[in-house]
């Protein structure tokens, strides 16, 4: 029989827990000839800004130990074009479309909320509250509870669409900062964003990016993000996306058992476009070998 892999995460029905992570799968469509969009449980777009940005000088991405470290700096087209050149290609798709965007002010965040709480192709939001607070000399609204909940409580103000707030681990205490999303009205968190790091060039002295540091991604973040999806979940009584240096489908149910009800592929999406797809295929595979029939029995399963 096959097994059940529908989940619900802030009121999407989802065919699969597999998402793909923003920043690594486009808008959607420059994946569309390597994944059968149909096949996962949906897509975050690139993270969008009122205004088009052009990122970050290069070098901007470097291979290192176990992941990758990138200061792409948030580049992207822009919410105006968004909604010309990149939302028509939604429409003829009927997996849900998930909107990431990020703001420099509280202002501009609920603006965008707004703008995009009034496009019907996007299913929902998620907020990335990694970015730093120019009116409060650069501080990352992620990185301070009071910061973060005025972020979300802004932008729940401007949406009903289903709002994901996006959690930064470049913090000390992430209960604290999911349970200050939580109250100030998120319907799910997805964690985590990349690690703050640094790549060096011995021979030139120099670092290796452009920007100086970079986030990390990919394998070597797993154990970070796992325990910290593991921390939130028994703290915080949301729906939670995992996130972090999943490759395969055995990651990503170790991330389902450790509490997370959908999980995203990042990463893995440069080395081979298709694994989104392919992990879900591997996740169906591993429930009908170990006869699962409910993939939502494993949410939370771990026996700690
Ligand atoms: C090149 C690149 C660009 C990214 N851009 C964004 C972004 O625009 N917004 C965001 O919230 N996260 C962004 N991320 C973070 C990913 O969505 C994800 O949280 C992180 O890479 C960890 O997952 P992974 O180890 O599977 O890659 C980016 C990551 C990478 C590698």
């Amino acid at each position: 029989m096959k097994p059940d892999m529908s989940v619900t995460i802030a009121g999407i029905n989802l065919r699969n827990p597999v998402m793909t992570a923003s920043g690594t799968f486009g808008y959607g469509q420059e994946f569309a000839e390597y994944v059968d969009l149909e096949t996962i449980g949906a897509f975050i777009t690139k993270g969008l800004s009122l205004r088009p940005r052009a990122g970050n000088p290069t070098p901007r991405i470097v291979e290192t130990p176990g992941g990758m470290l990138n200061a792409i700096g948030l580049q992207n087209v822009g919410i105006e074009a968004f909604i010309a050149k990149k939302v028509p290609f939604l429409r003829n798709v009927q997996t849900p479309a998930i909107a990431n965007f990020f703001g420099s002010t509280i202002d501009e965040y609920a603006e965008l909320a707004g703008r995009l709480d009034q496009i019907p192709e996007i299913a929902g939001l998620e907020v990335n509250i990694s970015c730093p607070n120019v009116k409060q000399g650069g501080i990352v609204f992620g990185t301070d509870p009071k910061c973060a909940a005025d972020v979300v409580t802004a932008c729940r103000k401007a949406t009903s669409k289903p709002l994901i707030v996006k959690l930064s681990p470049n913090v000390t205490d992430v209960v604290a900062m999911a349970k200050a999303c939580a109250d100030a009205g998120a319907d799910a968190l997805s964690l985590i964003n990349t690690l703050t790091g640094l790549a060096i060039d011995l021979q030139k002295r120099k670092p290796v990016l452009a920007n100086i540091t970079g986030g990390l991604s990919g394998p070597a973040i797993k154990p970070v993000a796992l325990r910290m999806v593991w921390q939130v979940a028994r703290a915080v009584n949301l729906p939670l996306i995992g996130i972090g240096g999943i490759m395969n489908a055995t990651d990503a149910l170790e991330f389902m058992l450790a509490g997370a009800t959908a999980i995203q592929v990042g990463t893995a999406s440069f080395i081979n476009p298709s694994a989104a797809q392919e992990i879900a295929v591997g996740m169906e595979a591993w429930m009908v070998a170990n006869g699962v029939a409910d993939i939502k029995t494993l949410i939370g399963a771990l026996e700690a």
